[in-house]
């Protein structure tokens, strides 16, 4: 399969890099760049949205899905970008938001106006006759970004309530309308918009929530005191709705690539989505192991990750599409997460070790790894220290519902500060000057610690960045690793993520055994290896100065004992093939 040596770099565009002087990534920055994508060795490239919008939710509200926004440039850039990236064998994949759309779409500014075509694009529904506030409202969900999923549609009186008695149901910001694809026409218009670009050369797609567009009608309250995500999440419909836009679109091009962001999802649901024989999608990301450090399943409190949880994640997720024949897109940061180097590293004493680790624990990995924009430098959350200092919708709401839920300020601050979405955000460092080479003027969110982390001094003799194209390489050189079977490897051992990748049937390399170990301590750590294994070759490890090449000539014992934040991958083929 094209996509299972293949790596993606995901670039939020607005962060990227600044070509004309207005604080704001572009495209024209994204190509001036691009020899450097190109460095890395990567396959495809997830551009965030480009694409106009208000703004609300950082272009996740679209007002057009078929153009470009003018701050980010025009349709031409766009095509000589893709012509740019091309040219180095480069793909881009865009991101469809099809799930919901910018009140100021003019589908849904039609609704407004009365036309009933547009109005049943939307979820509009009437205020509940018994029902005092909250419970007007036409079901109990709640907003992922907080507050009630429903707004009123129009004008409203004195005391907030909408003048047409009638709501919207919005799963995220009140700027983002969900669509309601019960209707066939918004599904032949989600259809229109994939082909739309596909007509400009595009392949690859990312489609954000998209287990989220089957919702279960009649729309009906989540019982009292259960989570009302499962009400409208992973419904029997988004596999046949999926299945519907494969075949409308990307399933018409034999090379095309396919990344669903699934929410709150199962293994089960998964599965379904990307077993080939289906057709629906290629692969999924899914969040859970990136909720080991949520206290009690919140996002919004502090909490130590649990190493031993994130282990059993990894592991059943791995195991699960593999007994079903699906595919898993392989990443640990994403413009919607904290760095992963914060919470799962030592982002201080140790930041080369477990920036190395953490990439090797995902690349060698059976799926497709994702490498975030600033990942493969070892980028950090910035050192912030007001509320002020961020941006997102989403933090500023959090910090202000942590205050009136009577949480010190400070204690808030402290809280957000570790899972903003913008820790994620800032521009890529690309160099120590005082807007990171990302400017010519002051950013519209700000960078801290350049003057450390920046790829000028990555490239000029870093670790980082190397060990990552050498990560990035490996894939394609060896099937082991982009078709191997996986195997878990100690799996009770609680400070070190362990597994094999076995040689798949022909899959090339009869007999390829290898074995990952992974150290999440800031200690040294024994683990045991397989007697196979024992007598290996290094493939690549965060310690090569302490590592031979091969332990063909002084085989480790039955155990090995890991450096703070080791990796170490080691390899054997079988005899009969060397
Ligand atoms: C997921 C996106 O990754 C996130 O940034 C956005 O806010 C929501 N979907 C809503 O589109
Ligand atoms: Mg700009």
């Amino acid at each position: 399969m094209t996509f299972h040596d293949a790596v993606v770099y995901q670039i939020y565009p607005k962060s990227f890099r600044d070509s004309d002087g207005d604080g704001v990534g572009d495209l024209r920055g994204i190509i001036d760049k691009v020899p450097y994508i190109a460095s890395l060795g990567v396959d495809y490239v997830w551009f965030n949205p480009f694409y106009p919008s208000p703004g609300h939710d950082n272009g996740y509200d679209i007002s057009d899905y078929c153009a470009v926004d003018p701050a980010m440039g025009t349709m031409e850039d766009f095509d000589e970008l893709a012509a740019t990236l091309g040219a180095h064998g480069i793909s881009p994949m865009l991101d469809m938001v099809l799930n919901h759309v910018s009140t100021e779409h003019e589908w849904f500014r039609r609704a407004l106006a009365g036309e009933q075509r547009y109005r049943d694009y939307f979820y509009i529904r009437p205020a509940r006759a018994d029902g005092a506030a909250p419970t007007h409202l036409p079901t109990n969900w709640v907003s992922k970004f907080g507050g009630p999923a429903w707004a009123p549609f129009g004008p409203v009186d004195d005391d907030g309530r909408p003048l047409s008695g009638e709501y919207y149901l919005h799963l995220f910001d009140p700027t983002q309308a969900d669509l309601d694809w019960h209707n066939p026409e918004v599904r032949a218009r989600a259809a229109e918009v994939v082909n739309f670009w596909r007509a400009h050369g595009v392949r690859a797609f990312r489609f954000d929530v998209i287990n989220l567009i089957g919702k279960t009608e009649p729309l009906a309250d989540a019982p009292a005191g259960t989570d009302d995500r499962r009400v409208y999440t992973d419904g029997p419909l988004v596999h046949d709705y999926l299945h519907e836009l494969n075949r409308a679109s990307f399933g018409q091009d034999p090379d095309s690539v396919t990344v669903g962001e699934m929410s709150s999802t199962s293994i089960e649901a998964c599965v379904g989505y990307t077993a080939p024989e289906r057709q629906e999608l290629a692969m999924v990301f899914n969040f859970h192991h990136l909720k080991v450090d949520y206290e009690n399943g919140e996002k919004w409190t502090l909490m130590a990750p649990d190493i031993p949880e994130l282990k059993r994640l990894l592991n059943d997720w791995t195991l699960g599409l593999q007994a079903g024949g699906g595919w898993n897109a392989l990443f640990w940061n994403n413009h919607d997460q904290p760095r992963a180097l914060n919470r799962f590293g030592d982002a201080g004493r140790h930041r080369y070790e477990s920036a190395t680790m953490l990439a090797t624990a995902i690349h060698l990995l059976r799926g497709t790894p994702y490498v975030y924009m600033g990942e493969e430098i070892g980028m950090t959350d910035p050192l912030y220290t007001s509320i002020e200092d961020y941006v997102d919708v989403e933090a500023r709401n959090a910090f202000h519902a942590l205050v009136d839920a009577g949480r010190p300020p400070e204690e808030a601050f402290a809280i957000v500060h570790s899972k903003a979405r913008d820790n994620a955000r800032t521009p890529m460092q690309w160099d120590d000057g005082e807007h990171a080479g990302f400017s010519d003027v002051e950013p519209w969110l700000r960078p801290t610690n350049q003057a450390e982390i920046n790829v000028a001094a990555e490239e000029a003799g870093g670790r980082i960045l190397p060990y990552y194209k050498r990560l990035i390489a490996l894939r394609k050189e060896l099937p082991v690793i982009s078709e191997g079977l996986y195997e878990p490897w100690e799996l009770d051992d609680p400070d070190v993520l362990g597994y094999l990748r076995t040689h798949a049937p022909g899959g090339g390399e009869p007999g390829a055994r290898l074995l990952v170990l992974c150290s999440f301590r800031d200690h040294d750590t024994e683990v045991r290896v397989p007697a196979d294994l024992a007598a290996g070759r290094v493939l690549i490890t965060n310690y090569p100065d302490r590592r031979p090449e091969s332990y063909a000539e002084r085989p480790l014992g039955p155990t090995v004992r890991l450096a703070p934040y080791e990796a170490l991958a080691l390899i054997v083929t079988s005899p009969d093939t060397l």
